[in-house]
């Protein structure tokens, strides 16, 4: 049975929102145990959830884009990790990430950049998006991967809207794919 683990922080629910499709998604894949742990509010994860996050096969990071990177709850949870670090204990697992973000672009991919390597930081092994984006002129906003992303999974929530609104449904379920993609290959260690 393969264990994935989503490790996310959401200051205002709309990265949780995503984080959930993620888990559903992995969940999809047959035998697959999935657990969501959620970084706080101060950044801080106990360490029963650090435990959690020791056995899976696979951890998926999430983070909102704050000012062009992660927000300092999840560098706090980063900079936490690094015991983990210096004795290996993550490596050769399954990573895979996402991100969401109020604008189109936003600058969502300096903050997957920053945890693709993160990622490869503890040795992990990272898993990118597999869906052909939704560029052309037909394009609509609830299709797959309409972000265009491939190094992870992006997705944006409207500056106005609250989190039941948006992320657009679209996005969730790209989230959900992503999360199913991720699991399988946890599933082949
Ligand atoms: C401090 C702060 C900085 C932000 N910086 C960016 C940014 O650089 N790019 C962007 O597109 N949106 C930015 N946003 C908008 C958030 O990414 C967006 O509202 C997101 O949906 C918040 O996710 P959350 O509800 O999980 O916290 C910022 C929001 C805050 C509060």
């Amino acid at each position: 049975m393969a264990s994935i683990a989503v490790v996310y922080f959401s200051g205002y629910g709309h990265t949780k929102k995503v984080a959930e499709a993620v888990a559903a998604g992995a969940a999809q894949v047959e035998g697959a145990k999935v657990d969501v742990v959620a970084v706080d509010a101060e950044g801080n994860v106990s360490d029963e959830q650090f435990a959690t996050l020791d056995a899976a096969d696979a951890i998926i990071f999430g983070a909102p884009t704050y000012m062009g990177g992660v927000p300092w709850q999840f560098k706090k949870f980063a900079d936490a990790s690094s015991k983990r670090w210096y004795v290996r204990s993550w490596a050769d697992k399954i990573a895979g990430g996402f991100t969401n973000s109020a604008s189109l672009n936003g600058d969502k991919a300096t903050t997957m950049n920053w945890l693709v390597t993160f990622a490869m930081q503890h040795g992990m092994v990272w898993v990118g998006a597999n869906i052909l984006p939704a560029n052309s002129s037909k394009a609509q906003r609830d299709d797959l991967n309409r972000m265009g992303s491939f190094t992870g999974l992006f997705t944006q929530a409207d500056s106005d809207q609250p989190a039941d609104v948006v992320p657009p449904k679209g996005d969730l379920a790209t989230a959900e794919a992503y999360g199913k993609r991720v699991a399988g290959f946890a599933g082949k260690r």
